[in-house]
């Protein structure tokens, strides 16, 4: 019988065809996720990285597939072609990430590399396997302003085929408020690493300073991963992650990914890249009250957010 022919992520994904639609969420220990997520839960829980292997945690659309980049390109000496060797999501897996069959899994995907790895998150610290803090891996948190990171949830919603409806603008903020979306409560996830960041020796970074001055928080990573690389690669990885450089760059920019998951002609995965878009969508009274909600749900901590730059 002949070979069957290893199907590229994007082949498989074609392939899927029909089992793609916008999937349900269902709670695991209360952190609503997607149903295939939440089906096949033991063994994302029960996971067993290597102590050298990298995770990459982030709240979605806080500025994960740009950190994604910088890292990969730090760990390849500021190599562009290295670095397009394939797609973001085959470079670092998701770590939970469960789609139909034959889409590979996060974990399918990280049997099949050796250490050391980089794994991509969007788990709540409390639903991160275990492991990860009993191997002391190190790991980074972006953390992005609630406003910008909601109106760019919003509008992933809005291309991701396989996330829910997010329907009307309203009420999509009132989800946000209550965390009813997709890996939960934005509150809660930025606090739960917040709080775990010095004990598990996590970097945590703010979206808004890598905006402001990327060189400064790419070599913040660079010394967390105790790197040292030159000036000039220094230079060249801060313009290669740029957002106009990696909206050009077809394996950073998720068109690898097809139509019937991400449909880049409702909204661009990378759509604007900007701190304070938040302005454009939110009305005066929707600032207000998400503002007053924001006083109550973030009191007890005292994280230091700049929703304008
Ligand atoms: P916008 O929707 O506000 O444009 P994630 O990778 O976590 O899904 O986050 C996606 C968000 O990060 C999108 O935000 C995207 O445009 C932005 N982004 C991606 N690469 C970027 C870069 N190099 N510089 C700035 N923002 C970037």
């Amino acid at each position: 019988m002949a070979e069957e022919k290893e199907l590229s992520y994007s082949e498989a994904i074609e392939k899927a065809g029909s089992a793609i639609h916008r999937f349900r969420l269902i709670e695991v220990k209360g952190i609503p996720l997607m149903e295939h997520i939440a089906n096949s839960w033991d063994p994302i829980w029960a996971f067993q990285p290597d102590p050298s292997d990298l995770l990459i945690a982030t709240y979605p659309k806080a500025g994960t597939t740009w950190t994604q980049e910088i890292v990969d390109l730090l760990l390849h000496d500021g190599d562009a072609e290295v670095c397009r060797r394939a797609p973001t999501a085959v470079r670092i897996p998701f770590l939970e990430i469960v789609s139909p069959p034959p889409i590979p899994s996060g974990l399918d995907q990280l049997s099949k590399m050796a250490p050391p790895r980089v794994i991509k998150t969007h788990l709540p610290f409390q639903l991160v396997p275990e492991g990860f803090w009993e191997n002391k891996c190190k790991a980074i948190y972006v953390a992005r302003n609630a406003k910008d990171n909601l109106v760019s949830y919003y509008h992933f919603d809005r291309m991701n085929l396989t996330q829910p409806e997010p329907g009307p603008w309203d009420g999509y903020l009132h989800k946000f408020m209550r965390g009813e979306l997709a890996w939960g409560s934005w509150y809660d996830h930025v606090k739960g690493f917040w709080q775990e960041r010095e004990k598990r020796n996590i970097l945590y970074l703010f979206y808004e300073d890598m905006k402001e001055n990327p060189r400064r928080e790419v070599e913040r990573i660079m010394r967390y991963l105790d790197l040292s690389l030159s000036d000039d690669v220094i230079r060249r990885i801060v313009e290669l992650t740029s957002f106009k450089a990696m909206k050009d760059n077809p394996m950073a920019n998720y068109t690898f990914i097809p139509k019937p998951v991400f449909d880049q002609s409702i909204s661009p995965f990378m759509r604007k890249g900007e701190v304070g878009d938040w302005t454009n969508h939110f009305s005066p009274e929707q600032s207000q009250l998400f503002d007053e909600d924001y006083e109550r749900q973030m009191k007890d901590a005292n994280i230091p957010f700049r929703a304008t730059i």
